[in-house]
């Protein structure tokens, strides 16, 4: 084979306006920033960079409060497609779905989740009910309004583990999450009304592996390898969970050497068990674009279900990025399959007249290169992206 033949054509330039909190425009230049300075927007430089690599144009547009300049440029710009990096609009996590509406509403393509999805995702307790509907495993849980008196029902055993009903990014997991009283239980739940301000929910601790699944798709889904976050010398007595510190204290990861990589000595049926799970859980949940699962899976090999990430993040060194990459894809054609999601789902919604180019981005074809399999060091990532 030719040199010539193995290159990819560059892919036709669009315009594309990529939509990101105002506090994470990141400089042109990365040169002279800090690792801690840089980890504040990574990722949007990482994506702007990688997609001006590729010959698009590319505005970067901060929004939180205002819609109307989203609205401006889509009517004077006229991007060909809408590169969605917001997690948040009036710094409210669950409006981030109200955003992809308004993209909706405005009929311009849009990268990543649709609104339905972002919202059967973003609460916790209703993905597990509609995944029990499909006898998908998931850990029992009981969830706990602000505002109520806490009460245990008799058949939630303990050891239990006490989180946010929908925030993301571990915020509030810490090792004090998982109780084994219910004194320690109606202590955490008032940390989790009090301090983090939403729901709680407390849901049976599963001991073992923390395992993350990336999909990539609209109708036909792509699963990346099986991933696992090693939490490294982590002391014995500590629970090995992801706690905010875990995902986010670069100091304290390289100290343990907790790394993410892909997932060893895991059956090769366990691993097609899992990946169907995964597609089959973003099918439940309605998720398209890019999304990432995360499992407990237990000594007995359970993949138990703790949640999907829809829009996950997707620097370049973090898991989903890293996972396709393992299987492949390399991060330029990762976000040109991404852009290529999104127009092929406005076309089928009548509404972009955009062509789409190779592969329509729907599965296309699936490399089997392995990558070199070491897990990386993990970065230090910001406590609002979602992990
Ligand atoms: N039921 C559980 N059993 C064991 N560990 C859990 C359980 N639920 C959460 N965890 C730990 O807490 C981390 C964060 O929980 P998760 O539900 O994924 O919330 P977040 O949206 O904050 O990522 C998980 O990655 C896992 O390490
Ligand atoms: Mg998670």
């Amino acid at each position: 084979m030719t040199r010539a033949r193995n290159k990819s054509p560059r892919p036709k330039s669009l315009r594309v306006l990529v939509l990101m909190h105002p506090d994470f425009m990141p400089p042109d230049s990365a040169e002279g920033y800090s690792e801690k300075e840089i980890n504040v927007w990574k990722t949007e430089y990482d994506v702007i960079h990688t997609l001006r690599g590729l010959g698009h144009e590319v505005k970067p547009l901060g929004v939180q409060y205002e819609l109307k300049p989203i609205r401006d440029e889509v009517e004077t710009w006229k991007p060909h497609v809408v590169f969605n990096l917001l997690e948040q609009f009036h710094g409210e996590p669950a409006y981030d779905q109200n955003v992809a509406s308004y993209l909706e509403l405005l009929r311009v393509p849009y990268t990543g989740c649709n609104p339905r999805g972002l919202m059967l995702a973003r609460g916790k307790a209703l993905s597990k009910k509609l995944l029990a509907f499909h006898r998908i495993p998931s850990p029992s849980f009981a969830v706990f309004p602000m505002g109520r008196k806490v009460k245990r029902p008799a058949k939630l055993g303990f050891p239990l583990i006490v989180k946010s009903a929908s925030e993301d990014s571990s915020i509030g997991i810490a090792q004090a999450s998982v109780v084994d009283s219910d004194e320690k239980l109606a202590e955490r739940v008032a940390f989790i009304h009090e301090r983090v301000g939403t729901d709680a929910m407390a849901e049976q601790f599963i001991e073992g592996r923390e395992i993350y699944v990336g999909v990539l798709g609209n109708e036909r889904l792509k699963v990346l390898p099986v991933w696992e976050l090693q939490f490294g010398d982590m002391d014995e007595t500590q629970n090995r969970i992801a706690t905010a510190k875990v995902k986010h204290d670069v100091n304290y990861q390289e100290k343990l050497g907790i790394v993410h990589g892909p997932a060893k000595d895991l059956s090769p049926e366990l691993k097609s068990r899992i990946q169907t799970l995964a597609k089959r859980i973003c099918r439940t949940l309605e998720l398209d674009g890019y999304a990432r699962v995360d499992f407990r899976l237990s000594a007995d090999g359970v993949p138990y279900f703790l949640e999907a990430n829809p829009n996950p993040e997707i620097a370049k060194i973090e898991e989903f990025a890293t996972a396709a990459k393992h299987d492949g894809i390399k991060y330029p054609e990762l976000l040109q399959r991404i852009l290529q999601l999104a127009i092929a789902r406005a076309k089928a919604a009548g509404f972009s007249a955009e062509p789409v180019g190779e592969g329509d981005g729907e599965g296309g074809a699936e490399p089997e290169g392995e990558g070199d399999g070491t897990p990386r060091a993990l970065p230090h990532a910001r406590p609002n992206r979602r992990r």
